[in-house]
């Protein structure tokens, strides 16, 4: 039976970046207001949304890994704490696990074999890190290769390889499947399904909704910067009837699997600019 003790809560959640206008005024842009979403412990939540819709900078927040002119409100409760900016130091890359969307966070002068055993048990991180290379089809040599002699989806899959470890509570994967072939997208969809069935809360931003969809519990729907809906990932089906939010209804019909709804194209897809709000008098840093 699946475990309902929550694991983390993101409520009212705002960030804005301080930036100079012509040189010398200073103003706040928003990306993102009142963002919420919540995981249980063993629970798979994908967030989907638009590109500049704010799901890196949720995920960003939640690891502490903002820019230093980032201004942030709301709150982010872990275990029933507050997450401050210390226990987000703590508990990142241990409890607390991350892929980042970027292969750019790996150290471009550091062999990958290197970079997977960083965090595991000294003893036996060589022979765990060539088993992660054997499960993600990377060869023992690739090893020894830097990230620039790497193609992009083995670097994807040396990405993942770095956040399978042992202890993991929470995994924030910002779309860990892009340009990877099937058998690895098959791979990476089971690693993060198991994590969650050794009580994992994990966070999967992606693009890719139906594949998504084949581990999530809940789907939670962003735009602007802002949660529109968080379902239950059985509620997109059929025509989407049991999904609450008209945007989600269109974001599903949208899917080439179903009808395609070129209106949802148009006015989502092709025509999206960042939401840039009006300038805002600026705040003083929380
Ligand atoms: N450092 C920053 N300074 C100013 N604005 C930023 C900064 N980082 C992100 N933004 C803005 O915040 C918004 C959300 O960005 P974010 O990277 O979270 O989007 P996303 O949903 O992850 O998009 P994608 O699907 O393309 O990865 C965008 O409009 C972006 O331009
Ligand atoms: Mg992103």
């Amino acid at each position: 039976m699946k475990q309902t003790k929550p694991l983390l809560q993101v409520n009212n959640l705002s960030i804005g970046f301080s930036q100079y206008v012509k040189g010398i005024q200073q103003r706040i842009i928003r990306p993102i207001a009142d963002m919420h979403v919540d995981i249980n412990e063993g629970e798979i939540v994908a967030v989907v949304g638009a590109s500049g819709s704010g799901k890196s900078l949720l995920a960003h927040a939640v690891l502490g890994i903002l820019p230093s002119n980032a201004i942030c409100s709301g709150s982010i409760v872990y275990q029933g704490e507050e997450l401050t900016t210390k226990r987000k130091e703590l508990l990142r890359g241990r409890e607390i696990s991350f892929i980042p969307q970027s292969v750019n966070y790996l150290d471009p002068l550091m062999r990958v074999d290197r970079q997977v055993q960083i965090g595991l048990d000294k003893k036996t991180a060589r022979r765990q890190q060539e088993n992660l290379f054997a499960q993600y089809d990377l060869k023992k040599s690739d090893g020894r290769l830097f990230p620039y002699e790497l193609s992009g989806g083995m670097l994807r899959r040396v990405l993942f390889a770095t956040s399978v470890r042992e202890g993991v509570k929470l995994v924030i994967a910002d779309e860990p499947t892009p340009g990877i072939h099937p058998q690895a997208l098959a791979e990476i969809l089971k690693q993060l399904k198991q994590f969650a069935q050794e009580g994992a809360g994990v966070m999967l931003i992606t693009h890719d909704m139906m594949s998504a969809l084949q581990i999530a519990d809940r789907v939670a729907v962003i735009k602007d910067g802002a949660t529109l809906e968080i379902s239950e990932a059985t509620a997109f089906e059929g025509n989407g009837e049991r999904l609450t939010n008209d945007y989600t209804k269109r974001l599903w019909r949208a899917l080439p699997q179903n009808d395609f709804d070129m209106e949802y194209k148009e006015e989502e897809t092709v025509t999206h600019v960042p939401d840039w709000r009006e300038p805002e008098p600026l705040l003083s840093s929380k």
